[in-house]
């Protein structure tokens, strides 16, 4: 907890202040433990994505996943921001109008309409994210919030940069071709086929990058080699490091006029079932005289990497309490936690903040976190439950961010009381 507590100081430039009693978030009916299926949403039927994920790793073993992608077709390359460079899709690809979102809306009705609702979209107009820049406001943030804008200012309120963030062209278009995973559409606007469209190495750029160092951030403190995401390489190493993020993240659905396509509300913790197959909870309670041992055991479900994953200050929330009474609950909360350490920079010693400790499900090899909690209580039942916080709850009070938009609830249950 302090190390944790140092390194969001020094990022943030703020101190953090002592954990906070809180407003809590609805919990779930209890669940039992996912099967080990991707399911689909309902909307579309997409069974196991078999062939498609096949054909993927092919194309990706083909292909490679790197860091700073720059993904060559027909001589024409399109390089996803490296968080350094700006980005510009350049001109108008042949039978389009423009780049911007709106020009692809009449055509590709559903999809626009589902992206403009996504964090994707409200990258930079994001509350968390305003929140956090308003602390840490840099370069490299910008590059990655709003790639559009091509100066080295904040995007205008009113700008492209700013409403459309991670934008259909920033994904799709570079010099006047329009990229997708194979070239469809030629007879509307210039369509390159583009394996890698269909692989991890579509989010990589944007989801696989280290912390920035002094001379892209001033005043940075936290060791340029260290992850500052690393949701790639916890995929690489998860048991679905086979099943690309688009099989979870854009499932296959259908539109209003029977025609298939790829989802592009990347869902994560906005939906529901998404969360509760995510993590395989086991838990036992055992009597021993006026205590009782509750040992909860989490191992990863059906999810691509760590939970969670994504932006340093993700954590689960683990609350266990005698059956109706969450007043008496015990608390944990399972994070990266990072801390300083002594370096040398050009020769001379300088303090730079590492990760210490990883207690996030999944987050490093080795055997599943294991909570164990000593609850007095006569009660013959126990009741846990667990949330995603997007952000420390202190934080999100602290910085004005809405708690719905903090607080994730993600699975809970009730537990008998075994006898000794
Ligand atoms: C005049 C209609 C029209 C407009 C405008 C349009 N598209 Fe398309 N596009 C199509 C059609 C038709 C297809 C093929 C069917 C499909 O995949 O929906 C297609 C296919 C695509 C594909 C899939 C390519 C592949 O490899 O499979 C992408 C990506 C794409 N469009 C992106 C865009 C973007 C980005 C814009 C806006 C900058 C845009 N389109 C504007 C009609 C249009
Ligand atoms: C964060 C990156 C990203 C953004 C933003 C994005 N797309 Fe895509 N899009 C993809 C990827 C990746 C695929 C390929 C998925 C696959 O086949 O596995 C894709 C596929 C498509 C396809 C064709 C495949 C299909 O099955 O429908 C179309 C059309 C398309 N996108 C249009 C758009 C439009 C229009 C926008 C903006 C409203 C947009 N995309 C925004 C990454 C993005
Ligand atoms: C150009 C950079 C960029 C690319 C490429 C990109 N992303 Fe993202 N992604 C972002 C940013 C920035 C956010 C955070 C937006 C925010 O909340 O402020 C994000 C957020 C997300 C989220 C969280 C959504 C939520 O509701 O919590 C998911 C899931 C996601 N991306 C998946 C993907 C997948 C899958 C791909 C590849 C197909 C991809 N992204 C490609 C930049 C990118
Ligand atoms: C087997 C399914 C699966 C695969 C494969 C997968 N994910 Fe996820 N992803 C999930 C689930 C479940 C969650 C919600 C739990 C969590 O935050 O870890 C999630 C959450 C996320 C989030 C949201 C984090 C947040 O803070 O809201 C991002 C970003 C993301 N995934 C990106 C990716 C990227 C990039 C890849 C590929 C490299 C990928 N995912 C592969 C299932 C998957
Ligand atoms: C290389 C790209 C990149 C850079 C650089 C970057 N981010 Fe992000 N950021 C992302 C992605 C991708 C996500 C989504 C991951 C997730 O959902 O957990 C994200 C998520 C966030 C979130 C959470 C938003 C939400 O809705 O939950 C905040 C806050 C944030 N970033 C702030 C910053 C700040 C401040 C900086 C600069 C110091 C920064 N980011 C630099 C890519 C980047």
């Amino acid at each position: 907890m302090y190390t944790s507590a140092v390194s969001r100081s020094l990022w943030v430039s703020s101190l953090l202040l002592v954990l906070a009693a809180c407003s809590d978030a609805e919990a779930p009916a209890p669940v039992s433990t996912p099967s080990p299926a991707i399911h689909d949403d309902g909307r579309g039927a997409e069974p196991n994505d078999g062939e498609r994920a096949q054909a993927a790793r092919e194309r990706r073993d083909a292909g490679g996943v790197d860091a700073e992608v720059s993904v060559e077709s027909d001589g024409v390359q399109v390089t996803f921001p490296d968080a350094i460079g700006p980005l510009d899709p350049g001109a108008a690809p042949r039978g389009l109008d423009g780049t911007d979102a709106r020009t692809c809306r009449p055509c590709h009705t559903e999809i626009y309409r589902e992206w403009r609702r996504s964090l994707h979209r409200q990258s930079w107009t994001d509350p968390m994210f305003q929140a956090g820049y308003r602390r840490s406001p840099h370069l490299p943030c910008r590059r990655c919030h709003a790639p559009l804008e091509e100066s080295d200012a904040a995007p205008a309120d009113d700008s492209l940069a700013a409403d459309e963030g991670v934008s259909c062209a920033v994904c799709h278009v570079r010099d006047g071709h329009v990229f997708g995973p194979e070239a469809a559409g030629a007879e509307d606007h210039a369509s390159v086929a583009s394996s890698a469209m269909a692989t991890g190495a579509a989010c990589a750029p944007c989801h696989q990058f280290n912390f920035p160092g002094p001379d892209d951030m001033p005043g940075a403190v936290f060791d340029p080699h260290e992850p500052m995401q690393n949701t790639v390489e916890e995929w690489r190493r998860s048991e679905f490091a086979d099943t690309p993020c688009q099989t979870c993240h854009m499932p296959l659905r259908t539109d209003g006029e029977g025609r298939r396509y790829r989802s592009h509300e990347m869902r994560a913790r906005r939906n529901p079932e998404l969360m509760r197959q995510a993590l395989d909870v086991d838990v036992q309670a055992v009597r021993r005289g006026a205590e009782v041992i509750v040992r909860l055991t989490l191992r990863p479900g059906v999810v691509g990497h760590a939970v969670p994953t994504g932006d340093m200050f993700r954590a689960l929330e683990v609350d266990v309490f005698p059956e109706g009474q969450p007043q008496r609950r015990q608390r944990r909360e399972l994070t990266r936690h990072f801390g300083p350490r002594l370096a040398f920079r050009d020769g001379e010693p300088s303090i730079l903040v590492r990760q210490r400790r990883d207690e996030r499900v999944g987050g490093s090899a080795g055997e599943p976190e294991a909570l164990v909690f000593r609850l007095r209580t006569r009660r013959s039942k126990v009741r846990y439950v667990i949330r995603h916080l997007a952000m420390p709850r202190a934080d999100a009070a602290r910085d004005g961010v809405p708690i719905g938009h903090v607080v994730t609830p993600m699975v809970a249950g009730n537990v008998r009381v075994r006898p000794q």
